[in-house]
């Protein structure tokens, strides 16, 4: 088994050919620890979780079992690219499971910050260990621990973490990629076969878009936090702003301002931008955004999701302001 040491003389996969050196001894060595036993697997479709996902699925296929837990607060198309890459294309062993409601009807009324993140935080646990109780016969459990993970916390992932299950649960954890700094996970995810657009994905917190529907989340405004964020993540790529800004999302506040559409008064949400650059997210400065991009993203946001009825820039480095809102 590996150390959680990074060895000094270890080399920084940054081509295809190291990836694949790297799959190759992975693979050998979970077949080893595995041998026919099952390992599960909490699936969020995130960079870390989809690496070890497909680095699995590649060792010992269905005696994967991937749990995809949807707590209602991912971004726009997701969960369905979780299901369609690992469910379809590569025919693993998943199991998804619509959580929306449960996360939603607890939250409903929650406008603390903390407090929503500790709901959301506890509900995935009991999801998850809920989900793995019903399962027979597994002995491991899979997690996208990264070098940075060991580094700056005690090893155990905050994001998702599934370290909080019932002791009565105790697997052996598989940790393939633990070793592994980001850059090195990504090359190592497209030597997998997986998409540019999965291994290249922003970082996205936890608690998902629950942080950036702010105050007590609603449907509909939570609804429309989505769209907004999705139109505003197509325009970044269609632009070529998407490999260039390091976070960017869209926050909606819980207030209404005044406004017009279609002759008559229209009360609706603001939608902000958040969009930085930053390399350990301690600090961030802003990214500047040409003026004719704002406007038509403007435009698309005001004029297709209903309930926005302003676009706001946040131009605010950090410090002072964080990067999420809440
Ligand atoms: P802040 O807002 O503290 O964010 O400047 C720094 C980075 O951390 C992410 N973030 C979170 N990630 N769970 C997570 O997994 C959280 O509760 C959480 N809060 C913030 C944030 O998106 C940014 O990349």
């Amino acid at each position: 088994m590996q150390t959680d040491k990074r060895p000094e003389n270890m080399q920084r996969i940054t081509t295809p050919e190291l990836a694949e050196a790297f799959i190759n001894e992975q693979v050998k060595e979970i077949r080893e620890t595995v041998k026919d036993k099952k390992v599960l697997l909490a699936l969020s479709g995130g960079v870390d979780s989809s690496v070890v996902a497909a680095l699995l699925i590649k060792a010992i296929g269905k005696q994967l079992v991937c749990v995809h837990v949807n707590h209602g607060l991912m971004r726009k198309g997701e969960s369905e690219q979780a299901i369609d890459v690992f469910g379809k294309n590569l025919e693993a062993n998943l199991i998804y499971i619509d959580a929306t409601d449960r996360f939603l009807d607890l939250l409903a009324g929650v406008s603390e910050p903390e407090k929503k993140r500790k709901i959301i935080g506890g509900e995935f646990i009991k999801v998850f260990a809920e989900e793995a109780s019903k399962l027979e016969g597994i002995s491991f459990l899979a997690q996208g621990t990264i070098y940075p993970d060991i580094l700056e916390s005690d090893g155990v992932k905050a994001h998702h973490n599934v370290g909080g299950l019932p002791e009565d649960m105790d697997f052996e954890l598989v940790e393939p990629i633990k070793l592994l700094f980001k850059d090195e996970v990504r090359v190592v995810g497209e030597a997998l076969g997986l998409p540019h657009s999965m291994v290249y994905r922003q970082p996205f917190p936890g608690p998902g878009l629950g942080v950036r529907c702010l105050g007590a989340i609603t449907r509909d405004r939570l609804a429309a936090l989505r769209e907004a964020d999705a139109i505003l993540r197509e325009e970044f790529d269609k632009n070529g702003l998407a490999g260039k800004v390091w976070q960017y999302f869209i926050a909606v506040p819980d207030m209404k301002s005044t406004g017009v559409k279609d002759g008559k008064r229209y009360e609706g949400w603001p939608a902000i931008i958040r969009a930085v650059n930053t390399t350990d997210a301690m600090t961030a400065t802003i990214e500047e955004i040409p003026y004719p991009l704002l406007h038509r993203i403007t435009d698309r946001i005001t004029k297709e999701v209903p309930g926005i009825n302003r676009v706001l820039l946040d131009l605010t480095p950090k410090p002072i302001g964080t990067i999420e809102w809440e």
